[in-house]
């Protein structure tokens, strides 16, 4: 079937579309209905049908002969290691581990929380909670200790899983006093804590409390699967929101069965047994799809890469692993090929290896600017295919459909919508605009399987933050528009969050950060356009009238601050010191004209201003930091 035919019948008939879908999957017991849609706007596919996540992902694959295939390639440059584990090894390791979390009281239903770098251990913490029924909650290694907490907190977890140490590129990052630290700052307080001591830094042990990995391990009986219901919660993903609050996006283990494993095949059109590999990080959705589920669930061999684009070594890092690894379809984010562009603009270091078993090149997680999909395409010779998700959907709502048929690419557009998107471009009324007009995106609902069902503990949240704008409709919160031939143009977010090196980041958060600090009265902080991370956040600050200490001393401390109480992973390094914000009369701060003020761009004066004066001091300031660049 093509990508018309196919997206026709996933709006026009959805339950035969997944429940033909769902045959891809084995289940413990079908479903009473493919789609009950009788709590409407929260929709539950497969209900009533049981199966087992890391059942799919893994022991059926031994079952059906795939035993000895590798099922993941641990490939790290900065600790010098490669390993290989099979589908029968990787059986094994997995259900010991469950066995260790059910030995240290973990039960179906309860949470666990993983604070772990990218290592094998991982992405088996993950798969044993599935396997055992628990829910994980995977926590990005580059946020500090006050986010671990707030996660902590939210989730009340009756464990936590982590490891000594995270490497990056030459740097070793002690991660246990970092989740000490959290565990005093939360309130919640977990059972047990499982550290896997890595050799580049060993970590001290609370006694009573913290167990060591390889000792829990050893002496675990293995854990069988355990079946649940395919609307139970798999994992829960906590995402920036517009606030310092995160949002614990909840996934459940039916439709993300379902969808994932259709994806592998229709959207990256990868077969059974061939290379996939996604550099990301555990810790992002990507990880979770498509370094661990995604890749499981259908039969392929997944690659576990910890290191970086560039830096370890060099700007063939990536050419190394494809060659050697045979990777047929690889997926990243555009940052880090602007990153190797950047090192090796002529290519040098592609040609040192032999790339023809790349077959496709994915890059999601902010917008891709037609100069890296260039370049890209030209230094690999395969099509580059620029694909739109977010940590929401779990999985990519536009995209250009492999397995489908290829259509012609547009660089700047992820292409149409996927089958099971409905996406339309509305006004602020609610009113779908012509093509080619700017509007907010939204998705009709009910999204398809595999999509968020709520916020964790928050149906009200989920509700306000998603589904409240018009009703029946998803709010994606990206604005951009449709051509005439169905393709999707996404331009920007229609709030505070922006995209650094294809890390999620909530301004919204950093300005909750800065305004704590004692000589602060008001604060925003923009994303700004960088040639590399796409997006940078800068802080402009307002400081109280009474204060008279040195600039650059206050200026140090913000950016300290939220290193601290957000982490490394915020980049967040250039902040103006401005003796006031420009606002609406109505004292909205205009934070939109700021950002074009930074890029250089054109913008129109708002009627509302309150003083456009200000707008001249703004630039100056700007300026200072390298911005505004005549
Ligand atoms: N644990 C601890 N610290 C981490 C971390 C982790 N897992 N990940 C990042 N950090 C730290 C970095 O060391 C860096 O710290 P520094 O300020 O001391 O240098 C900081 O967080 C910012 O990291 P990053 O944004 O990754 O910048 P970078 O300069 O180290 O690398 C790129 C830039 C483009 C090479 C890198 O961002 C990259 O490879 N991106 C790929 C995109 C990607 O994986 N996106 C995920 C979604 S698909
Ligand atoms: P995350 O939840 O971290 O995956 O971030 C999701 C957001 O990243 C989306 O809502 C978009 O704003 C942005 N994004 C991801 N992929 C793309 C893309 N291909 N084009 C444009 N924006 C993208």
């Amino acid at each position: 079937m093509g990508y018309q035919a196919s997206y026709r019948r996933s709006l026009d008939d959805p339950e035969g579309f997944w429940g033909d879908a769902a045959s891809a999957v084995d289940w413990y017991k079908t479903w009473d209905k493919v789609l009950d849609d009788s709590e409407a706007p929260f929709y539950h596919w497969f209900r009533g049908a049981e199966l087992n996540t890391c059942y799919n992902a893994i022991d059926r694959h031994v079952v059906a002969g795939r035993g000895s295939q590798d099922a993941l390639i641990y490939d790290s440059p900065v600790t010098d290691t490669k390993s290989r584990i099979t589908y029968l090894e990787l059986q094994d390791k997995v259900s010991h581990v469950a066995g260790a979390l059910r030995d240290m009281g973990v039960a179906k239903g309860d949470r666990v929380i993983i604070y772990m770098p990218m290592v094998p251990e991982t992405a088996m913490a993950m798969l044993a909670c599935a396997r055992i029924g628990a829910i994980h909650s995977v926590v990005f290694g580059g946020f500090a200790a006050r986010e671990l907490a707030t996660r902590i907190d939210d989730a009340k977890p009756t464990a936590v899983l982590s490891a000594s140490c995270g490497i990056e590129v030459n740097k070793v990052i002690p991660y246990k006093p970092l989740l000490d630290e959290a565990l005093e700052i939360a309130t919640h307080e977990p059972e047990h804590c499982l550290i896997l001591q890595r050799p580049q830094c060993a970590a001290a042990l609370t006694s009573g409390r913290d167990l060591d990995w390889s000792d829990a391990v050893a002496a675990a009986e293995p854990a069988s699967c355990v079946p649940v219901a395919a609307t139970d919660p798999l994992y829960i993903l906590y995402t920036s929101g517009t606030t310092g609050e995160p949002k614990g996006v909840v996934r459940d283990h039916g439709g993300h069965a379902v969808a994932l494993t259709w994806s592998m095949e229709y959207v990256y059109g990868v077969e059974p047994g061939d290379v996939f590999w996604a550099a990301s990080d555990v810790g992002w959705v990507v990880g979770h799809s498509y370094i661990v589920y995604g890749p499981l669930f259908y039969g392929c061999t997944t690659v576990l890469y910890e290191g970086k684009p560039v830096g370890t070594p060099d700007p063939g890092a990536f050419w190394r692993v494809i060659s050697e690894h045979k990777v047929r379809v690889m997926f990243t984010a555009p940052t880090a090929f602007r990153a190797i562009k950047r090192e090796d603009s002529h290519g040098d270091y592609v040609k040192r290896y032999d790339l023809s078993c790349l077959k496709t090149l994915f890059l999601a997680g902010e917008r891709c600017d037609p100069d890296t999909l260039d370049w890209a395409g030209k230094m690999l010779g395969v099509p580059v295919i620029d694909h739109w998700w977010q940590t929401e959907t779990g999985w990519p709502i536009a995209a250009d459909c492999m397995g489908l048929e290829q259509l012609p690419i547009k660089p700047g557009s992820p292409t149409c919508a996927v089958p099971g998107y409905d996406v339309r471009v509305l006004d602020n009324d609610g009113i779908e605009v012509p093509d080619g007009e700017i509007g907010s995106i939204m998705i009709r609902l009910p999204l398809p399987p595999g999509t968020l069902t709520t916020l964790w503990n928050n149906d009200a949240r989920f509700v306000d933050s998603y589904l409240a704008t018009h009703e029946g409709w998803y709010l994606t919160g990206d604005a951009g528009y449709r051509d005439e031939d169905a393709y999707l143009w996404v331009m920007s977010r229609i709030d505070d969050i922006i995209n650094t090196a294809g890390h999620r980041l909530s301004t919204g958060g950093m300005e909750e950060v800065l305004s704590a600090h004692p000589d602060v009265a008001e604060t925003a902080v923009i994303g700004v356009a960088d040639e590399l991370k796409g997006e940078l956040p800068v802080g402009l600050v307002v400081l109280k009238s009474d204060v008279d200490r040195p600039e650059e001393e206050i200026k140090a401390e913000l950016v300290a601050m939220i290193r601290e109480k957000i982490g490394p992973v915020a980049s967040f390094k250039k902040v103006s010191i401005v003796q006031r914000l420009p606002k609406t009369r109505s004292g909205k701060v205009l934070r939109g004209i700021m950002r074009n003020i930074a890029d250089s761009k054109e913008y129109k004066m708002p009627a509302t201003i309150d003083d456009p004066r200000i707008l001249g001091e703004i630039e100056q300031a700007l300026k200072t930091i390298g911005y505004a660049k005549d």
